[in-house]
């Protein structure tokens, strides 16, 4: 049997995709293996969503030319090769095959004609696509990646996702459900529904609401999260339905961009600050305890040290427990690149802001962080820790915990006292006699 190794790069929905991809090859009779030696097909895939992410993916694509034997095939799907196309086999000619993301059905007969020795290249959208046939190899144990939704119907000026994904379409409710109890039946208790702007899904029938209390009536299901909301579709349905439903966590991944109006209008965010924290505000006031996680980009064109500086007071202010920070990166076919060329942000200003913004953000955190001390919470394990001994494990609101002891633990719910923290991480111990496991186990 011909053998497949897959590395992926990116967001969730690209984990979840890779799981749809080897899925359909081990379907059709390829094997996959953990390492790139010997593969007879080598995959990767990919994200295009900022220039850093495309250059450590043709970095990677250099370093595992030597493990191609005559016949193997090297190939490239996701974000980078919808986005470039025909020209990645330009940049890598030991390439030959590229993949988009709505092209998965074909890849096992794409995938003959490369071993043939032809160059393929994949690229149409197909906006009927949700690959429901499909069976996911899934990587994970603990907890289940669902994709509800494909594509994005925003059209962010910074952003390559709606030229790479296409435009948004849902799931529907049904199948999503079906999904989910059967990763129940396969022993998983916490499921994570993805989509670019999540909380807009709607199938024609339901809407995010619907989709979170109908996943989260599936007998099993302990624990629900999704990535990721916009603000603007926080309807009070949907509030309501996070609010309600005992499954869902109180942690929502809200990305902000920037702590600035005029530089939000500038993204096409399509929100103010003020209706940002507005949103805030009205998720915390639904749900105690809800801990907020989020995405800034710096150096935004023609963001100014005043703007930067509501960035700052915006972070102070929101309490945010975790902040995923990045730099601006022009992403070509996007608005953001004709804006005039006196806006850009030059390199060192940007770097300068970004030292900054992590700062603030590290002081708020472990502010935060010291306050948790003492708490009794529950936790999942969901992996071994890097340090030897240790687990894994999230609380309901995200914060992640090592707790002492091994792999048998994997999938547990454990009651622990929050004991320390280092940063971003805490350290816990176990209370005794209150642990127990998964329902679905
Ligand atoms: N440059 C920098 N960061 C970007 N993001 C999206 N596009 C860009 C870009 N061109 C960030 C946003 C988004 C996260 C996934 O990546 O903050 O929320
Ligand atoms: Fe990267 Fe966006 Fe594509 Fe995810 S959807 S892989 S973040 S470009």
């Amino acid at each position: 049997m011909p053998t497949v190794y897959l590395e992926t790069y990116g967001c969730q929905m690209n984990v979840s995709d890779s799981e749809l991809i080897l899925g359909k090859l081990a379907a059709d009779g390829y094997t996959p293996i953990d390492g790139p030696e010997g593969a007879d097909v080598i995959l990767l895939n990919t994200c295009a969503i900022r220039e850093h992410a495309e250059q450590r993916v043709l970095g990677r694509l250099g370093e595992l030319k030597r493990f191609m034997k005559a016949d193997s095939v090297m190939g490239v799907t996701g974000c980078m090769a919808q986005r470039l196309g025909p020209r990645l086999m330009d940049e890598a000619r030991h390439v030959s095959l590229v993949i988009g993301p709505d092209a998965y059905r074909a890849l096992p007969e794409l995938l003959d004609g490369a071993r043939r020795g032809q160059r393929v290249v994949s690229t149409d959208f197909d906006l009927e696509e949700h690959y429901e046939d499909f069976t996911p190899r899934r990587f994970d144990k603990v907890k289940a990646w669902i994709t509800v939704q494909r594509g994005c119907g925003y059209r962010c000026t910074y952003c390559i996702v709606p030229h790479t994904r296409g435009n948004e379409r849902s799931r529907r409710l049904d199948d999503v459900v079906r999904e989910t109890h059967q990763v129940v039946a396969d022993g998983m208790s916490e499921v994570v529904l993805l989509g670019q702007t999540v909380n807009s899904y709607h199938d024609g029938a339901s809407d995010f609401a619907d989709l979170l209390r109908a996943v989260g009536a599936v007998p099993g299901v302990r624990r629900l999260r999704f990535t990721s909301p916009h603000p603007n579709d926080f309807s009070e349905r949907v509030i309501e339905a996070l609010a309600d439903v005992p499954a869902a966590c109180e942690h929502v991944h809200l990305p902000m961009q920037s702590g600035s109006s005029e530089v939000l209008k500038r993204m096409l965010r399509r929100y103010s600050r003020e209706e940002y924290f507005a949103c805030l505000g009205r998720l915390r006031a639904a749900i105690p305890g809800l801990s907020v996680t989020t995405d800034i980009i710096v150096g935004f064109p023609g963001e100014t040290d005043a703007h930067f500086e509501e960035t700052l007071s915006a972070v102070r202010e929101a309490q945010f427990a975790d902040a995923f920070l990045f730099k601006f990166s022009p992403r070509e076919g996007t608005p953001a690149t004709r804006m005039p060329a006196e806006w850009t942000v030059p390199e060192e200003v940007a770097s300068e802001r970004m030292a900054r913004l992590v700062e603030t953000q590290r002081s708020s955190a472990r502010a935060q962080n010291l306050g948790q001390l003492g708490r009794t919470c529950e936790v999942l394990v969901e992996r071994e820790a890097r340090r030897g001994g240790s687990m894994l494990a999230r609380t309901r609101d995200f914060r992640s915990v090592l707790v002492p002891g091994g792999t048998s633990l994997l999938g547990h719910y454990l009651t622990v006292k929050l004991t320390g923290t280092t940063g971003s991480t805490f350290t816990g111990t176990v209370v005794p006699g209150r642990s127990a496991l998964p329902l679905a186990m």
